[in-house]
C-alpha cells in the first residue's frame, strides 16, 4: 500500500505562523516536529512507501524535513511536483496515473493531527478490506459542532447514502440535530465529518473520475503523459521524481476530490474513525492540542490564554488578560480572542489588499 501525501495548501488560517512559503504542515509545532513529519512517521508504519504530491516551491523543504527524520529512509519516497496547485482531484489523479491500477493507496493530507495511533492502525486495516473490494473509502469523524469548512458523510453503517461537501450553516446544524435523533433511535442515518483521508485502488479512483469529471481526467492524462513520456510504466516504489509542465498544469480544471468524485460516486464507503483527529485548522484548535506549548511569558491576573512565539524569542508579559491567543513572529504580532480565530483569514485578506 502506497501513501499519497498531499501537501499543496498554504494554510492561511494559521497566518502569521503559516505563510505561502512555510505552510502549516511544515511548521514545527509539536516537540520540534512538523505535522508533515508526524504524518510521514505515522503512515510509514502502515504503508510501504510515500508518494508526495506537492508544489514545486516546497520540494526542498519537504526533502529536508524527510532527511531530518533519522528513522525514515528517503529512498522510500517519490515526488510528483505541481508548478501550480489545481486542488486535490488533479493532484490525486496525477499521482494515481503513476501507480499500478490495482495498487491500494492511502490518501492523507499532511497537516492533520491524529492522537490515537493504535486505533488509527485498526481503522486502516478495516478500510483496506473495503478498498480491495473496489470501494472509495472515507474515514468518518463524529462531529462536535456545525463546522461549515468540512465535508459531511451521511452514513448507515459502512454505507454512504450521500456525501455533502461544505454545507451552509443551517444545513450543518440540521445534520447535527439529525445525529441527536439518531442517538435516540429516531433516525436511521448519522452524519460524520469527512476527515480528508481516503483509501482506494488507484485504478478505481481514476475510473470514477473519468466517469464523473471527464474534463479533469483527460487533462490530467495529457499532462501526465507529457511529463513522463508516452511509455506508461508503473512507478517503482522509491526515489522517483515527476515534474508536471506549467502549461499542462494550468490546462487542468481546478476541483477538489469531494466535488469532482465523492459527491457523485456510488462506490463511497465510510469507516467510522475514533482516532483523536484534528485538522488543526485554527489557532483555537492548535491551542486545544498543544497543552505544553508556549512562549516564555509572565502573567499577572491572567488566565486561560495561549501564547506562542515563532522565530522570535521575545518575553510575553500580560496583565488582566483572559481567554486570549497571542502569537508572536518576527514581523507580525497576532492577538485574538479565543473562539474567534477563524477570522484570521479576513485579516490576511486585509493585509494582502493593503500591501
Ligand atoms: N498537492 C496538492 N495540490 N495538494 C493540495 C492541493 C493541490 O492543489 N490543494 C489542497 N491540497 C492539500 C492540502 O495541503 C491539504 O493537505 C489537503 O490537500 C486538503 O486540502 P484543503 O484545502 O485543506 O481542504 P479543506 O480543508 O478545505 O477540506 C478538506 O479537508 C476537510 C477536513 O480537514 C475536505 O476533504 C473536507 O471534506 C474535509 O472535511
Ligand atoms: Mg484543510
Amino acid at each position: 500500500m502506497t501513501n499519497i501525501l498531499l501537501c499543496g495548501g498554504s494554510g492561511t488560517r494559521l497566518c502569521p505562523i503559516s505563510r505561502t512559503l512555510m505552510p502549516k504542515q511544515f511548521v514545527k509545532l509539536f516537540d520540534n516536529k512538523s505535522l508533515f513529519q508526524l504524518t510521514v512517521d505515522r503512515n510509514s508504519k502502515v504503508c510501504d512507501g510515500q508518494f508526495i504530491v506537492s508544489n514545486t516551491e516546497q520540494y526542498f523543504l519537504a526533502q529536508d524535513q524527510l532527511e531530518e527524520n533519522a528513522t525514515f529512509n528517503i529512498q522510500d519516497s517519490s515526488f510528483l511536483l505541481e508548478p501550480v496547485g489545481r486542488n486535490t482531484a488533479p493532484a490525486l489523479a496525477l499521482a494515481c496515473m503513476a501507480l499500478d491500477k490495482d495498487e491500494v493507496v492511502l490518501v492523507t493530507p499532511s497537516d492533520h493531527l491524529i492522537k490515537d495511533e493504535a486505533e488509527y492502525q485498526k481503522v486502516i486495516q478495516k478500510a483496506k478490506k473495503l478498498a480491495q473490494e473496489d470501494n472509495l473509502v472515507t474515514f468518518g469523524i463524529t462531529p462536535t459542532f456545525a463546522e461549515t469548512g468540512f465535508g459531511y458523510i451521511e452514513a448507515e453503517a459502512s454505507n454512504v447514502k450521500r456525501f455533502h461537501e461544505k454545507p451552509d450553516l443551517r444545513t450543518a446544524e440540521q445534520y447535527l440535530q439529525q445525529n441527536n435523533l439518531n442517538a435516540q433511535h429516531l433516525a436511521s442515518s448519522t452524519f460524520l465529518w469527512n476527515s480528508g483521508m481516503f483509501m482506494f485502488k488507484a485504478g478505481v479512483f481514476l475510473d470514477e473520475l473519468e466517469k464523473y469529471s471527464p474534463e479533469i481526467y483527460m487533462a490530467c492524462r495529457s499532462a501526465f503523459s507529457k511529463a513522463v513520456g508516452e511509455v506508461k510504466t508503473s512507478l517503482p516504489r522509491s526515489g522517483n521524481l515527476i515534474r508536471i509542465k506549467h502549461e499542462d498544469m494550468i490546462a487542468i480544471p481546478e476541483d477538489s476530490i469531494e466535488y469532482a468524485v465523492m459527491e457523485k460516486s456510488t462506490k463511497v464507503k465510510v469507516v467510522p474513525s475514533d482516532i483523536g483527529w484534528s485538522d488543526v485548522g485554527s489557532f483555537d484548535a492548535l491551542s486545544d492540542e498543544c497543552v505544553g506549548l508556549s512562549a516564555k511569558c509572565y502573567e499577572e491576573d491572567s488566565e486561560n490564554n495561549f501564547y506562542h512565539n515563532y522565530n522570535s524569542d521575545k518575553i510575553i508579559a500580560t496583565i488582566g488578560l483572559k481567554d486570549f491567543i497571542v502569537i508572536d513572529t518576527v514581523d507580525v504580532l497576532l492577538i485574538a480572542k479565543k473562539g474567534e480565530t477563524q477570522k484570521v483569514k479576513n485579516i490576511v485578506n486585509k493585509i494582502k489588499h493593503s500591501t
